[in-house]
């Protein structure tokens, strides 16, 4: 029985169990992995500007100043999180495997304390127990491998080697802070909740699901409406309702589930939400688990033969009735970057990438890595004519945009926004790109 510690927050006591059961899976998977997987591919996801750190760092006060001071009235701490295994792999690794590390920077009198600490999820604590990784990676799936190494979890957890009360997500990918709680994210789990001791130190407390309301995955993209407090968020599913839309109110509280459909089950990393309006992405990267054993795919494989579609909700909705939806040509989309209305249309602001191909981030191609041409798009839903256009607003490649929240949903005029030029086995650069509204020169 799980252990509620309040607030909708779920302590985690996962209870696996280290058997016979557990031994002959073991042996099983290592005669699979020898036999199956050429294991004379690189992992490029676990060197060089990837490589995990081996250990936390317990908190390390009074970090030197390399340049100017820091201010007495500074008070907070800063933190950010990334996939980072502590497990070595049994076969593949995609980027998106490893276990999520917070790193934080406590700033208070004037000085400064370094730390870093895993997410205590369900899946580390059960991969701690055996001293070893036993969790299914993104990085495996793939031929029939990759359905082998499916049933090889779906064995253990039927046979409770595992125990997946409390799934089996990372918490690696992003962080957000709402309702006073800092939530460490991805996009197939629940919200991880991380308290930040007076210290700087992290502590994990648990998953939080909203007195049992939150039943499905949630994104690691929420957003955050700093006029109202309110937090938009979704999941993405494999079996229907493949989509499902939450708002969560400023005093925490989530209200009830608006499914949307689509006509199959796709993967949906982000979306965007304006003042009036949710916007969600349906576009063709889709869960094949058949193509994945057949033709020697990706799980997900992306269908160059279909339309981009794009669907913008009254974001009070309580069902789907209102939903318009947009089409536009052929893409898959990773980030937004931010949305807004401008008169009749509601604008998003994206890293658009033509043609992606997942296997460039499933860690274990041959060739050396490419990087991704995301190209950063402005796109137009005009809400009274329910036409759509788009327009690209620089050369490639950008992702990870950032902006200053206060702005999320907001026209951006005068404001700007980050986004890292990315090259994925170098350090990436930042590009600073400035929208003002007199001079749309600017975007070009
Ligand atoms: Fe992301």
């Amino acid at each position: 029985m799980a252990e509620k510690l309040g607030d909708g927050i779920v302590s985690l006591n996962p209870k696996p169990s280290k058997g016979f059961s557990s031994k002959l899976l073991d042996l099983l998977e290592r005669v699979v992995v020898k036999l199956m997987h050429d294991a004379s591919l690189p992992l490029h996801y676990l060197s060089g500007n990837f490589a995990p750190l081996k250990d936390e760092t317990p908190p390390v006060k009074d970090l030197p100043v390399v340049h100017g001071f820091l201010p007495e009235c500074l008070n907070g701490e800063f933190v950010r999180v990334g996939p980072n295994p502590k497990f070595d792999p049994v076969a593949g690794y995609h980027w998106f495997d490893g276990d999520g590390m917070i790193h934080g920077v406590r700033i208070k009198d004037g000085k400064a304390t370094y730390v870093s600490r895993y997410v205590k999820t369900s899946r580390l604590k059960q991969e701690e127990f055996f001293g070893a990784a036993k969790f299914m990676k993104i990085g495996d799936l793939k031929g029939f491998f990759g359905l082998l190494m499916v049933n090889m979890q779906q064995l253990r957890t039927k046979l409770k080697v595992l125990d997946d009360s409390y799934g089996y997500g990372t918490a690696n990918t992003a962080l957000v802070y709402h309702h006073g709680k800092l939530l460490a994210l991805q996009e197939a789990d629940k919200p991880y909740v991380v308290k930040v001791l007076e210290d700087g130190d992290l502590q994990t407390l648990g998953m939080i699901d909203y007195d049992k309301r939150l039943t499905h995955s949630f994104t690691a993209h929420p957003k955050v409406d700093p006029a109202t407090g309110e937090m938009f968020t979704f999941g993405y599913s494999h079996t229907p309702p493949y989509l499902t839309y939450r708002v969560i109110s400023e005093d925490g509280i989530m209200l009830d589930p608006v499914p949307i459909t689509i006509s199959e089950p796709i993967m949906m990393h982000d979306f965007a939400i304006t003042e009036s309006y949710a916007i969600f992405m349906d576009l063709p990267m889709h869960f094949r688990p058949k193509e994945m054993v057949k033709e020697k795919k990706m799980i997900y494989s992306f269908d160059p033969t279909k339309k981009a579609r794009f669907g913008v909700l009254p974001r009070y909705a309580k069902d789907e009735l209102m939903i318009r939806w947009f089409e536009l040509p052929n893409c898959f989309i990773f980030h937004n970057a931010n949305a807004w209305e401008e008169e009749d249309e509601v604008v998003l602001i994206t890293c658009r990438l033509e043609n992606p191909d997942l296997d460039m981030v499933s860690g274990n191609v041959k060739e050396k890595l490419e990087n991704f041409s995301n190209e950063l798009y402005e796109m137009r839903f005009n809400m009274k004519t329910g036409s759509a256009s788009q327009r690209k607003l620089s050369a490639s490649a950008v992702d990870f945009p950032r902006i200053n929240e206060r702005y999320t949903g907001k026209d951006m005029c005068m404001e700007q926004f980050w986004t890292v030029s990315q090259r994925l086995q170098e350090l990436s650069s930042l590009i600073c790109m400035r929208r003002l509204r007199q001079a749309r020169k600017c975007w070009k």
